[in-house]
């Protein structure tokens, strides 16, 4: 397996994780790995096939069958079993069943496989709930990303609107807070910040502010990436 250097970043929904983790990669010419992706595609999925979420064995099966690939539509592009699923994944739809099949341990262990191969020279910027405490423990640089769920409910609702999608920021600020609780309170990978990790708080930061800070500390941790 290979050793190429890490920069883990995880915390909840709305964070921000996922435009810092894109341009994090893009200066630091790592490669990318979006976890979330994959528990969307495998949450999408199981609903399209009317998967059994309380068989373990089902959902292993469903899992680890999947042909998930990225990229090939387009730079933010996912497709299933060769069908581009990229808007799919970002429904309400899928972040509910993301969710619910990141509970099921059985589903968590087969994408743990894939999520390992991502790690490839010259090194990865991995997204999401259990990059520094699961999957990548021995990361160069550990980041969790948070900001209170009222500045990230506002920051989804301000995105749908600029999207032109109608959203009302109750619905939103209670879903999240579902999310939250169900990400958090689960067994298995639950979303904590790793006993090494850096926590960052940017309620209060634009998001250029917490791509230099994490810019900062990743050149502090991997010196080689100034040069
Ligand atoms: O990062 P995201 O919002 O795209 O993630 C969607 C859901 O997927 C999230 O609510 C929980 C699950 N998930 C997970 O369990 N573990 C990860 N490493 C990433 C996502």
């Amino acid at each position: 397996m290979s050793d190429a250097p890490v920069i883990a970043i995880d915390g909840p929904s709305g964070s921000g994780k996922g435009a810092v983790a894109t341009a994090i990669a893009a200066r630091t010419g790592f490669h990318l790995l979006d976890s979330g992706a994959l528990y969307r595609v495998l949450g999408i999925a199981a609903h399209k096939a009317e998967t059994d979420l309380t068989d373990p064995r089902e959902v292993a099966f469903l899992a680890t069958s999947l042909q998930i690939e990225f990229g090939t539509n387009g730079p933010d592009s996912v497709s299933l079993n060769g069908e581009d699923v990229s808007l799919d994944i970002r429904t309400d739809l899928g972040s509910v069943m993301a969710s619910r099949v990141g509970a099921i341990p059985a589903a968590r262990a087969a994408l743990h496989e894939r999520q390992l191969a991502f790690r490839q020279e010259p090194g990865l910027v991995a997204d999401g709930r259990d990059m520094g405490t699961v999957v990548f423990p021995d990361a160069a640089l550990k980041i969790f990303l948070t900001a209170s769920v009222e500045e990230r409910a506002q920051r989804r609702y301000k995105q749908l609107i600029a999207k032109g999608i109608g959203a009302i920021l109750p619905d939103l600020l209670r879903d999240l807070k579902e999310r939250d609780e169900r990400d958090s309170q689960r067994p298995v990978s639950p979303l904590k910040p790793a006993e090494d990790a850096i926590v960052l708080d940017s309620t209060d930061l634009s998001l250029d502010e917490v791509i230099d800070r994490v810019w900062n500390l990743a050149v502090t941790r991997l010196p080689g990436l100034a040069s």
